[in-house]
């Protein structure tokens, strides 16, 4: 039995990008799907989502916006009657050192924060009681980014995969030995990497509190991934070599496919690692490593 099929998900920044593709991987999985974005592309979207026999929903907002996460989470009830999926994926990246002019940070953190930790953050707060309420369990999967981890986890607990290049010490094109290799982001963007850390808070947090309600708490942190973001990062101009590295927005979307598929069982509170020259699929889950294993067992 599909746990997607007849679900009602929301997609935050969805226009273009890893969140396009996760609307559109939802829809071909059977779930509705509503969508948000500050791009005027998003009000196309819901018309493409439909003609894959779901039904869908779109905004033009933003999600730093109380008021606009409001409109999209009642707006979303209002059109599939309730919620079972929030993927909380806008973000915006920007560069920003330890340096920079107390004036030009304090926009950028507005912009930087407010996108990518304050609007998971207002999602959350709108959608997590509307979950309980419901009381038919649910699915959160927050997007971070693997600059803030070391092969997503802690050395002493690495699962050591044999397809992790870096573990690997006959791949040249990879400079570090053995785990942990070092974040990536830090000297160029502090901001962006500060608020992908913060929501470590939130993921962790989350899960284990919903974990008696049978809602599940993961995250996405992934590296370079083909998307907009990633090509405005690169000019629109990578080298074909640093093009062929990246991997897929749709290989990813599979990822977030099969970790809803896992259902009410499966892992909660676990941020999904997806390394570059690594294959993007679904691992099998890691040891609990910010929850104890009883708070996973509370469901039966
Ligand atoms: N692409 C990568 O390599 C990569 C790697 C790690 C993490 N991520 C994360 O994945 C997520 C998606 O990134 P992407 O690469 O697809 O970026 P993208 O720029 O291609 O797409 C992001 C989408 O979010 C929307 N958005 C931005 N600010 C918004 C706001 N305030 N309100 C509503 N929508 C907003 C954008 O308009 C855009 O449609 C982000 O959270 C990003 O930090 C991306």
């Amino acid at each position: 039995m599909s746990h997607i099929k007849g679900k009602n998900a929301i997609v935050t920044g969805a226009a273009v990008g890893l969140g396009n593709s996760y609307a559109k991987a939802l829809a071909m999985a059977g779930a509705n799907v509503a969508v948000c974005d500050v791009r005027e592309e998003i009000e196309t979207l819901p018309a493409e989502l439909e003609a894959l026999g779901v039904r869908s929903v779109g905004w033009r907002a933003d999600v730093s916006n109380a008021e606009d996460v409001r409109r999209v989470v009642d707006g979303t009830l209002e059109a599939f009657g309730s919620i079972d999926m929030l993927v909380n994926n806008a973000g915006v990246w920007g560069a920003s050192v330890a340096d920079d002019d107390l004036d030009k940070t304090l926009e950028d953190y507005e912009r930087i924060i407010g996108t990518n930790l304050k609007g998971e953050f207002l999602f959350g707060r709108a959608v997590i009681p509307v979950l309980l309420e419901q009381g038919k369990g649910g699915e959160i999967v927050n997007i971070a980014t693997d600059h803030m981890v070391t092969c997503g986890a802690p050395n002493v607990i690495c699962p050591n995969l044999p397809t992790c290049p870096w573990n690997n010490r006959d791949t040249p094109s990879f400079a570090f030995e053995g785990p942990p290799r070092p974040t990536g982001g830090g000297d160029i963007m502090d901001l962006y990497d500060a608020s992908k850390w913060a929501l470590n808070g939130f993921t962790f947090g989350w899960a284990k509190a919903l974990r008696p309600h049978n809602i599940r708490v993961n995250a996405f942190c992934m590296g370079a991934t083909d998307s907009y973001m990633l090509r405005s990062f690169n000019n629109f101009d990578p080298s074909p070599e640093e093009e062929a590295s990246w991997m897929s927005a749709e290989d990813n979307a599979q990822a977030l496919i099969d970790l809803l598929e896992e259902g009410p069982k499966g892992r909660t509170g676990e941020n999904l690692n997806f390394c570059v020259g690594r294959p993007v699929k679904l691992e099998p889950p890691l040891a609990p490593i910010y929850i104890v294993q009883e708070d996973i067992d509370v469901v039966a």
